[in-house]
């Protein structure tokens, strides 16, 4: 048997024809940038997030650098993040001219520990950018205590994280922003780079439109410096047909996760202490990715290599230790638990279209492994 970490061509397969059919009318329209299909994913995606309002753009990464730009952030302001992310968090912060300031992690949900963000707040911090991991949210509400105290702008990362939730309320409407991404591989993917920010606040909005298209208001009047962070029609379309399956595609891999949880309690692996599993602490988690930690995460993974398991590690080296950050200053043992999850933490296959028989087979391997 073969489980590969994640399976598209599956679930293309159950959308095809729909995906063919609104392609065409693309082509059909040659209205290609911007325009009605970004126009209708926008007022969908801000529905579903439960916000005001949503500017599509045309990656996560230019989701993050463009909320930044909107705050007006740049060199001498200070931004505190979490070094447990993907690249793009931190790096967009660095794009604009401000500083990246680290907070350790949380070791059971992985996400920035709110605890530890006040001894970080200087007279330079502008914004805070929680990221919510694998599709959990981070603890918001000290967080928002904390950025109204010291009127600080909150930038969430919610590019794993369409369709979590916080206390009820969706990730991305709880901040002052939302950076979302349409990266292929993400709950709602598309056919190719493609990002949306959220807000609630009309001026903030206005901003965002105006800066992903060159700060151009009227045509070839600039006010204001952007870029071109504009969403293509061809994705907006895919996306359009996709966000009507993403409530169920996220139900498949909720029911994935307990699945394994259930499966992996049979075989009596967490009280082992070799192997921990993902907590859920904050409903609702979407599972963008079901991560374990194992302390002998190298062998485990040539071994489900063998046996033709799909795995990944995300991400094996925390952002504060990257070379193009050296000039930051830090050095191992800054931010322990971040340095001993990029040691222990691997992602298993949880795509909605896995089956129970891949399910079995996985959680065998692992537990062959460890036992
Ligand atoms: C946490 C996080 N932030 C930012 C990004 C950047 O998104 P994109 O790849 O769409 O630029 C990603 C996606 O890879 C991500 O997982």
């Amino acid at each position: 048997m073969k489980v590969p970490l994640l399976d598209l061509q599956a679930q293309h397969r159950s959308i095809k024809a729909e995906i063919d059919k609104v392609i065409a009318e693309v082509f059909d329209s040659q209205y290609f940038i911007l325009g009605p299909k970004v126009v209708e994913l926008e007022k969908a995606i801000a529905v579903y997030c439960g916000c005001a309002h949503a500017c599509g753009v045309s990656s996560g990464t230019d989701a993050l650098l463009i909320a930044l730009m909107a705050e007006g952030i740049g060199a001498g302001d200070e931004v505190i993040t979490s070094p447990y992310t993907f690249f793009a968090t931190a790096g967009s912060i660095v794009r604009t001219g401000a500083k990246p300031v680290f907070v350790d992690i949380d070791p059971v949900t992985f996400n920035m520990n709110p605890a530890l963000v006040a001894a970080k707040v200087t007279s330079r911090t502008k914004a805070i950018m929680p990221v919510h991991l694998y599709g959990q949210s981070v603890d918001m509400d000290p967080i928002m205590e904390l950025a109204k105290k010291h009127r600080l702008a909150v930038i969430e990362d919610a590019c794993q994280a369409i369709g979590t939730e916080y206390k009820s309320r969706r990730v991305g409407s709880i901040g002052h922003y939302g950076c979302f991404s349409f990266f292929p591989s993400k709950n709602l993917g598309g056919a190719g780079d493609g990002g949306m920010v959220t807000t609630n606040d009309t001026h903030r909005a206005a901003k965002l439109n105006s800066l992903r298209n060159h700060g151009m208001e009227p045509k070839y009047h600039h006010k204001m410096i952007g870029g071109n962070f504009r969403l293509d029609a061809l994705q907006a379309a895919v996306l359009n047909v996709k966000l009507k399956h993403l409530e169920l595609w996220t139900a498949a891999r909720r029911s994935n996760a307990a699945r394994y949880t259930r499966l992996f309690e049979q075989a009596g692996l967490p009280k082992s202490e070799m192997i921990s599993l993902p907590a859920v602490i904050h409903e609702r988690h979407i599972f963008n990715q079901y991560v374990i930690r194992t302390k002998s995460r190298d062998e485990l993974i040539a071994h489900l290599r063998k046996h033709e398991i799909g795995c990944e590690v995300y991400y094996p080296v925390p952002l504060h230790l990257q070379e193009c950050f050296a000039y930051l200053g830090h050095k191992s043992g800054d931010f322990p638990e971040s340095e001993r999850a990029a040691l222990e933490t691997l992602a298993l296959p949880v795509y909605p279209e896995l089956s129970d028989e891949q399910a079995q087979y996985t959680v065998k391997a692992v537990a062959d492994f460890h036992v």
